[in-house]
């Protein structure tokens, strides 16, 4: 019983200093900090479709299709086929290849490699 409560005594003083140390981060809340290429979304392909700019649409798939992580076999297929769709002017169909990227590697992307620089160095 006794050693138990040890535990718990020691088990306070981690939490505690582990909530200390993430006070003192600069960036504690997660969604305060930015990633590359969430940021680069938001500066180019949103940008771009808030703008309904076909042309920088289909400049920013382009780009997009050369960052294709090696495992992520239908990346560039599916950026290029946005890059097609922008400049046969039919935005729905952009918004589709947004879409089925963000549906087939949005998540695993945060998940496997959200810190990868964008863009990317070769053989990434
Ligand atoms: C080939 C894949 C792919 C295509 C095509 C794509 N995206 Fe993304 N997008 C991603 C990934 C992966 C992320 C997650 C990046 C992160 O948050 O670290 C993302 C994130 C974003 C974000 C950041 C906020 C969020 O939703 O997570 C925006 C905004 C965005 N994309 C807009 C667009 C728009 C608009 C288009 C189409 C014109 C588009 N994207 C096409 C892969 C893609």
């Amino acid at each position: 019983m006794g050693s138990h409560r040890h535990y718990l005594v020691a088990f306070a003083c981690v939490a505690f200093f582990a909530i200390q140390a993430a006070a003192a981060d600069p960036t504690p809340d997660p969604k305060a900090k930015t990633f590359p290429l969430q940021a680069w979304m938001k500066a180019n392909t949103a940008a771009a479709m808030a703008a309904k700019d076909p042309f920088a649409l289909a400049n920013a798939l382009d780009e997009l299709a050369t960052f294709a992580p090696k495992e992520y076999s239908h990346w560039a297929s599916i950026a290029k086929d946005g890059a097609a769709a922008a400049r046969a002017n039919r935005i729905d169909a952009v918004k589709a290849a947004c879409r089925g990227c963000h549906t087939q590697y949005r998540a695993r992307y945060k998940l496997e490699m959200r810190d990868r620089p964008v863009p990317p160095p070769p053989e990434n």
